[in-house]
């Protein structure tokens, strides 16, 4: 008897690449082909780790230092991992989940002091498991800025710190695709949804057979 074993799919990225809409494409892609898909995301993915959202996108943004927030980051994603994101796996489902451990490398890794080792150790002591595949939207850092404003909301994020972090965000992400080859495809965002979803949906069919 083979145990099912589903695919982990992350999709990363500055903010303003198109990964909510790509992600949410590719759910709808994968479901038409009749494939049991979970879409989820973080910060959040479970009750927990919403609540725990809620602490660290809103409010004053000098809220947490540094290290509180690596330590929040990692205390939700420990609360999907265990309640949405092992479960579904475990079931055999494709999980698809917008950022994940990747972004805490990134932006509590790089963008208040050099804190990369610092979040690594958590993670191998907390987490411990990485995507079977990664997207990288890769997005002109303007670009992405200027589309993720066009949002209107309450949360704050990362890239109200404006284009400086965003470009450095931005070589972070290439660079972290560098590091982790195998696992990452890095897609050109700078074009239609059609072209980018396109491209998406071929990687992640070569990840499936
Ligand atoms: P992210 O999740 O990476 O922050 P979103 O998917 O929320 O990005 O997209 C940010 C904004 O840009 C949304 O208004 C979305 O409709 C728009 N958008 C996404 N992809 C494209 C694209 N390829 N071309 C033009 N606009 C896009
Ligand atoms: P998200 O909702 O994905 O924002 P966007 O759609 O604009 O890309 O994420 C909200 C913010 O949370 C974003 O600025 C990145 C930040 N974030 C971290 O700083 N660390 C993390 O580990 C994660 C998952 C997100």
């Amino acid at each position: 008897m083979t145990i099912p074993q589903g695919l982990f799919l992350t999709f990363e990225g500055i903010d303003g690449s198109g990964k909510s809409t790509q992600a949410r494409r590719l759910a709808d892609h994968l479901q038409a082909q009749g494939r049991d898909v979970v879409l989820t995301r973080e910060p959040g993915g479970s009750p927990g780790a919403e609540e725990i959202r809620r602490l660290v996108l809103e409010g004053d943004p000098d809220r947490w230092s540094a290290e509180t927030e690596i330590l929040l980051f990692t205390a939700a994603r420990r609360d999907h991992l265990e309640r949405t994101i092992l479960p579904a796996l475990e079931a055999g489902k494709v999980v698809i989940c917008d950022r994940f451990a990747d972004s805490t490398r990134m932006y509590q890794g790089l963008s208040r002091g050099d804190l990369r080792a610092l979040v690594d150790q958590l993670h191998g002591l907390m987490i411990g498991r990485e995507p079977d595949l990664t997207i990288l939207v890769d997005m002109d850092p303007e670009t992405g800025l200027s589309r993720a404003k066009g949002r209107q909301g309450t949360e704050e994020r990362f890239e109200d710190f404006g284009p400086e972090l965003q470009r450095k965000m931005r070589s972070g992400f290439l660079g972290l695709a560098d590091e982790f080859a195998s696992r990452f495809r890095v897609i050109d965002g700078n074009r239609d949804m059609d072209a980018v979803a396109r491209d998406i949906a071929g990687v992640v069919e070569q990840a499936l057979v």
